[in-house]
């Protein structure tokens, strides 16, 4: 499972990036929001010290205007995905933009349904929101495990991003599931490395170091 980081600090990029496992990163409004930098020069950024896809989220909601904030995102760097929320204007852009190469990162997917009509609108990545579905009282994974499955019947090739990542729990039922990516919050990959066994262990290995005769 390839590993994103979800967010648009450039300190919690970097960080994971010289750990050797960041495959990509995904921003959205919310996120870039945080960050005291112009939007451009901070996408520019990122991409330069990521080694993979950069989502980069639309905020147009025609058609038309769509495909003119997608072609301009592209043109930020090579490894820009742009983003686009799930709805009718969404797909067309997706069908015009994908058509040119542009990959596509259709988000805010909260049914299988929605999945699997941006998989034929051509869209590079479908992002699925667990922690919101669970938050209302609905089995996120749910909704994994069915476009996992759909898009394993027909072959489609669309990638899937199991996003709104809660906690490390997410990122194991994220890939028993088979889904291709998880985007994590930095605070959710930092967990994912400790275990206070380990710890323990670390501890008393390093105590008895100290008594060998060297
Ligand atoms: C994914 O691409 C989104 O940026 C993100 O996962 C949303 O997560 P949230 O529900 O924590 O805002």
């Amino acid at each position: 499972m390839k590993i994103f980081l979800d967010t648009a600090n450039l300190e919690q990029i970097k960080e994971a990036a010289s750990w050797g496992l960041l495959d990509g990163v995904t921003t959205n409004p919310t996120l870039v929001s945080k960050e005291n930098m112009k939007f451009e020069d901070l996408i520019k950024k990122i991409c330069s010290v990521v080694p993979g896809p950069v989502s980069v989220e639309c905020v147009s909601t025609k058609a038309k205007d769509l495909i003119e904030e997608g072609r301009g995102l592209a043109k930020l760097a090579d490894n820009v995905a742009v983003k686009i929320p799930i709805c009718v204007e969404g797909l067309k852009a997706t069908k015009v933009l994908s058509g040119e190469g542009i990959k596509i990162n259709t988000t805010l997917i909260f049914s299988s349904n929605q999945a699997l009509l941006a998989a034929k609108a051509g869209t590079a990545f479908v992002s699925p929101f667990i922690g919101r579905l669970d938050d209302i009282s609905h089995e996120g994974m749910n909704l994994v495990d069915e476009i996992v499955a759909i898009f394993n019947n027909y072959g489609f090739e669309t990638e899937i991003i199991v996003a709104s990542i809660r906690h490390p729990l997410h990122v194991v039922e994220a890939a028993l599931t088979g889904a291709d990516i998880a985007t994590i919050p930095f605070s959710v990959l930092d967990k994912m490395v400790k275990h206070p066994l380990t710890d323990i262990g670390m501890e008393k290995f390093l105590k008895d170091w100290s008594k060998v005769k060297r």
